[in-house]
């Protein structure tokens, strides 16, 4: 068998359906929004990876460092021989998990971005011999089928991105995960922290416009993608912190009334001046909410630990 394995569960014009339905649904309601998958083009994965090393977005070191420090309790306590990976972009913190489960059988990474998995896929394997990867094209939000490799499974869900689901989807979302395991099996979850504000939004609206870009860069997709004339330069980015639902909300607000076309909808959408368009939530947490949700969904927390200065935690929980 060859170690590396690609299987796209969805149909490539399954994607293009469910943008077409997005963009239509989003763009047609008030407040506008759009969904932040939309930003993971071959460019946008880019984009977020330069995010990482900024000076302001401290959620990628922060959890690095968790990894590694925890990296040896988190194999002793999981004994997986699968290690299923949703979001997994770049593999880039995964390496920490791969290195200290030496009796893993197979790596299963799953994203909507084929050129991250295809990279990252062959990078792993170079690294790793006798490790099976198997990459799965899909929305980890819908129902994933996942290989029949051998349990313990561990399925890990990094870098804080249940935080861009709102709460009601992340109670699906957990509920769906808990299906993918056996009792045992556990969940090795990535939550950004509450706190100080100005520390939040600095992270997303960093000084050099990194995260500027990325958050425009929805925009070149719709318009590659379904033929629109977005102008990205008539939009400005704004990030703010929402304290009564306690998460950041990035927002492209419209510098100009203005109408954009969107053909392959055969839609006009107009803007206001300083209308707004929602692009992501990014909720921060707490450790007893992420308890509560968690044992909603049938899964127990075992473990959560955070980095030094407390910032980021990862917590380790067991199927029920
Ligand atoms: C990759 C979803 C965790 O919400 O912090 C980074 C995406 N958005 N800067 C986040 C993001 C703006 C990121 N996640």
């Amino acid at each position: 068998m060859s170690p590396f394995l690609l299987t796209r569960t969805l149909p490539e014009d399954a994607t293009d359906a469910a943008l077409r339905a997005d963009v239509l649904h989003g763009l047609t309601r008030t407040p506008k929004t759009l969904p932040p998958k939309w930003f993971y083009d071959a460019h946008g994965s880019e984009l977020f990876d330069r995010i990482t090393d900024l000076p302001e977005y401290y959620p990628t070191r922060a959890e690095r460092e968790i990894l590694i420090a925890r990296a040896p309790e988190i194999a002793a306590t999981t004994g997986a021989r699968t290690l299923v990976e949703l979001g997994s972009g770049s593999s880039e913190k995964t390496r920490h998990l791969l290195d200290a489960l030496p009796g893993l059988h197979t790596y299963v990474p799953v994203d909507v971005s084929e050129s991250a998995l295809t990279q990252a896929g062959q990078a792993l394997i170079a690294e790793h011999p006798g490790l099976g990867v198997h990459a799965l094209i899909a929305d980890f939000t819908g129902g994933l089928a996942l290989p029949g490799t051998p349990g313990p499974r561990l399925v890990a869900f990094l870098g804080g991105t249940i935080g861009n689901l709102l709460p009601a989807e992340r109670a699906t979302f957990l509920a769906s995960v808990r299906a993918l395991l056996s009792p045992g099996d556990t969940l090795l979850l990535g939550t950004d922290l509450v706190k100080d504000e100005s520390v939040l939004v600095a992270a997303y609206d960093d000084a050099a416009g990194v995260t500027a870009e990325f958050n425009k860069n929805v925009l070149h997709v719709v318009n590659r993608e379904l033929g629109a004339d977005f102008d990205p330069g008539a939009f400005a980015h704004v990030a703010l912190w929402d304290a009564r639902h306690e998460w950041i909300e990035m927002r492209l607000r419209s510098l100009t009334e203005q109408t954009v076309k969107i053909p392959a909808l055969d839609l006009a959408v107009d803007f206001a001046d300083g209308e707004e368009l929602r692009t992501e939530i990014s909720a921060k947490f707490r450790e007893e909410g992420v308890r509560r949700e968690l044992a909603a969904a049938g899964l127990d927390l075992a473990h959560w630990w955070t980095d030094r200065e407390g910032r980021f935690a990862l917590s380790l929980s067991v199927a029920r």
